[in-house]
């Protein structure tokens, strides 16, 4: 079956490369939850995307702060960029997205995978949502799906839909990079997890071998990193080529059943993130705090024995 998409996608990126027309991508690392937030820029036009924000949460206190938010603010503003676009490849279950702060202070439009709502639907049973929380994705200003074209400028992108992780996961690839979230991780530590509620590791494979059939030279850049035995600093860039050669998960030459038995018994030793809780909460919700209780202050929950 031919991948129409995908062969989208590789045009596009052979065409930016053949033009020397590639974005500029500056990383803020979040170490307390090892995101790397990315701002992507068109360097002709100007306009700007910023993909996986972070928002600052101490749980002990349910305080939330906006150190990391403000860096990206103060180079976006130091840069002159225009942003036109908050990006998610998902519904973080480690960090909460900063992507309303950030609206407030940039603009841009908050988006998200369409099958987002399939992920509204089943935390919205976790943890047994009110009826006035919307499972339509309508939080987000727009939802994106697979193979939809979108531009920065005039640099070209598309949205690929890589579910596995989370049903809504999606990678973009803007210009001659793509951003993969939680698929890949670097080569030397191996993939995401796929046994959150709606993940799956047949489908996570499935969403990565797409991925490697992208031009061996597509720079790649991560939501996450954790360093990896034997190495002492954060990456979160690599390319398609060194993830099809070298991925301790997925190289070339892994048969998915393999991989399939490798992940979920790896997957059942791991415990919860530390945020899962608070960060889902807050994540389907594009971002936003619950609605406040009627002594005017916002709750999360902390459902008990069910995760
Ligand atoms: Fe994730």
């Amino acid at each position: 079956m031919t991948d129409t998409v995908l062969e989208t996608a590789i045009t596009q990126i052979d065409a930016a490369r053949a033009a020397g027309r590639v974005p500029v991508i500056r990383t803020f690392f979040d170490e307390p939850t090892f995101t790397a937030t990315h701002v992507v820029h068109d360097p002709v036009t100007r306009r700007a995307a910023i993909i996986d924000s972070v928002l600052d949460f101490d749980q002990p206190s349910g305080r939330t702060s906006h150190a990391s938010a403000d860096a990206v603010i103060a180079y976006v503003r130091a840069e002159g960029l225009t942003v036109d676009w908050l990006l998610e490849t998902h519904a973080h279950a480690d960090h909460l997205s900063a992507a309303p702060y950030l609206q407030e202070q940039l603009g841009g439009r908050i988006a998200i995978g369409a099958e987002i709502r399939t992920v509204q639907g089943v935390f919205g049973q976790v943890f047994n949502e009110p009826a006035s929380f919307a499972r339509d994705g309508s939080q987000f200003d727009h939802l994106f799906t697979d193979g939809e074209r979108f531009a920065l400028g005039e640099m070209e992108a598309i949205a690929l839909h890589v579910p596995g992780h989370t049903p809504a996961c999606l990678a973009y690839a803007i210009g001659d990079a793509v951003f993969v979230g939680d698929t890949l991780f670097m080569p030397d530590y191996g993939t995401a997890r796929a046994d959150f509620p709606g993940g799956d590791a047949r489908t996570l494979f499935r969403s990565i071998r797409r991925l490697m059939e992208l031009p061996a030279e597509t720079r790649v850049f991560l939501c996450h990193d954790y360093k990896a035995p034997g190495r002492d600093t954060f990456v979160w860039e690599t390319t398609i080529g060194a993830e099809a050669a070298a991925n301790i998960h997925v190289h070339t030459g892994v048969a998915e059943d393999d991989f399939v038995m490798m992940r979920e018994a790896r997957d059942a030793t791991l415990g919860m993130p530390r945020l899962i809780l608070p960060s889902v909460q807050v994540n389907i919700r594009a971002g936003h705090f619950p609605e406040p209780e009627e002594n005017g202050v916002r709750y999360l929950k902390l459902p008990l024995n069910l995760l």
